[in-house]
């Protein structure tokens, strides 16, 4: 087993396990293994570039370095022996290198700027993940809303029947959402893609370090300025928990929906069997689980974002161990945000819609009642105060025939609505469900026509964050491919 290099100076004495284990961080370091040997290998050329490092040295450190590259951070470098990662490969580059070449990887920086680059390197990765998935979601919702611009349904405000709307505007509602969280994510990935490197353990380095050239190496998109604030803050973790828990809620609520809508009082939708479970004991059962289980994963990524804002709060600058402690709460939140982004496209694009028992509900709880208001403020000119009463007492008074609406009508004006010279025939037209929706065709409304031109925008703006997705992706590859490239060519 290698000695842990970083502990053999100062400290003596083999620790209990208990101990080891207490401030390891070994397991959540796991995610971020890759990242540290590219920030090595960035560390590495800029010593080489600013000739802190000779030719020979380096090349002998990059060799190790490559090698683990190339068959993946060996199995040795996580033993809870270490620390931390950090710890690990440098311990194990220091037994393959020699300490006279793998002991100089460590000048001028610490563990402190370095985890903190780790951090920000594979964020940035899981942040492009999921505003992919975000982008597929966003289009079967589209593709789902297009196919579904005629299928009435209720609208529901308090969980009551509201108003009738169309399954493609429910849809739309949330595709829009999912939009705001694309947006959410985007911005946030400008922060987390600023590079800490040079900060080291918090002041910088008396060496003639290029902040600058390992920030470009590695694709960042500039250096947090404050070398102090560098290695301190982890706000951009927060800012992407935070972000991640506001898109989960909104994964929760839809998910509540296909609950609600697959029990049989609503018989709204049956989901398909994959994403369904059934009982031990009662055979005719078929469960909303993974609805279920992402409803609650929601949970678990805000309880993932509370306990790193709290782990933050009261601490004093710069560096502090708690941070460590954050770090897992941040991989956990992103994986829950991310496999459920993962299945949810397939569980709404496999979901069956019963679309005349959707219909049936639309114009239920006299859905319709405003309309009829709006009928006697348009055509005879009462006040929407009086109208709403009227309606309100007829529907008190148990129906929205015209008789009903007529007495409703004496009880609060004193005068019917047929002596004003309203007709059956309109009654029965504004208590149309397919009329009520139809009208109401503004912008982001639900009638047919405007969720046609609702689709076509939120298609637009998809295509965008597509492109920028997608460019991003490129780019941070095609940068670390360079690096690694120049790194190749340092050994040959
Ligand atoms: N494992 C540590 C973390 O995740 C790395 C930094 C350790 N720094 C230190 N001064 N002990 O934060």
């Amino acid at each position: 087993m290698q000695e842990d290099v970083v502990r053999r100076g100062r400290l003596s004495g083999e620790r209990v396990p208990g101990i080891k284990q207490f401030l390891s961080s070994m397991d959540a370091d796991r995610s971020i293994a890759e990242a540290d040997l590219l920030v090595d290998i960035a560390h590495l050329l800029m010593l080489k570039r600013q000739g802190v490092i000779d030719h020979d040295n380096a090349v002998a450190i990059m060799r190790v370095l490559l090698g683990m590259h190339g068959t993946g951070v060996p199995e040795e470098a996580f033993s809870d022996h270490f620390e931390d990662i950090h710890a690990g490969i440098e311990s194990v580059l220091i037994a393959a290198a020699g300490e006279g070449a793998g002991g100089r990887l460590h000048i001028g920086r610490s563990r402190n700027d370095e985890v903190a680059a780790c951090i920000r390197l594979h964020l940035r990765d899981e942040l492009l993940g999921q505003m992919g998935s975000l982008v597929k979601l966003r289009e079967v919702l589209l593709g789902c809303a297009q196919q579904h611009r005629d299928s009435f349904m209720p609208g529901f405000t308090h969980f009551q029947h509201a108003q009738p709307t169309t399954l493609a505007h429910h849809l739309l509602a949330y595709e829009q959402a999912f939009s705001r969280d694309f947006d959410r994510l985007h911005e946030a990935y400008a922060r987390v893609n600023q590079s800490p490197l040079g900060a080291a353990a918090f002041a910088s380095s008396g060496y003639r370090i290029d902040r600058d050239y390992t920030a470009r190496l590695l694709g960042f998109d500039g250096i947090i300025m404050n070398t102090m604030d560098a290695v301190a803050t982890r706000d951009f973790a927060l800012e992407v928990l935070s972000d991640l828990s506001i898109m989960m809620a909104t994964v929760s609520r839809l998910c509540e929906e296909l609950v609600l809508w697959s029990s049989s009082f609503t018989g709204f939708v049956s989901l398909d069997d994959q994403f369904c479970s059934t009982s031990s004991i009662m055979p005719q059962k078929k469960n909303p689980d993974t609805a279920e289980i992402m409803r609650a994963k929601a949970g678990s990524v805000a309880g993932a974002y509370t306990a790193a804002l709290v782990i933050t709060k009261g601490l004093p600058m710069s560096y502090n161990r708690d941070l460590q402690e954050l770090t897992p709460h941040l991989w956990r939140g992103a994986r829950d945000a991310a496999t459920s982004l993962h299945l949810l496209p397939g569980m709404i694009s496999g979901a069956r819609f019963d679309i005349a028992r959707m219909k049936t509900e639309a114009g239920r709880g006299m859905s319709t009642a405003t309309d009829v208001a709006d009928l006697l403020v348009r055509e005879y000119n009462i006040p929407f105060r009086t109208a709403h009463s009227i309606v309100g007492r007829a529907v008190r008074n148990g129906t929205l025939e015209i008789k009903t609406l007529d007495v409703a009508a004496v009880e609060i004006t004193g005068k019917t609505l047929s002596e004003r010279g309203l007709t059956e025939k309109q009654v029965i037209s504004a208590l149309s469900v397919e009329d009520s929706v139809a009208m109401r065709d503004h912008p982001g409304g639900p009638a047919p026509s405007a969720t046609a031109e609702a689709i076509a925008l939120a298609r637009e703006k998809l295509n965008r964050d597509q492109k920028i997705t997608d460019s991003k992706i490129k780019g941070v590859r095609h940068t670390i491919e360079t690096m690694l490239t120049d790194a190749g060519r340092l050994i040959q």
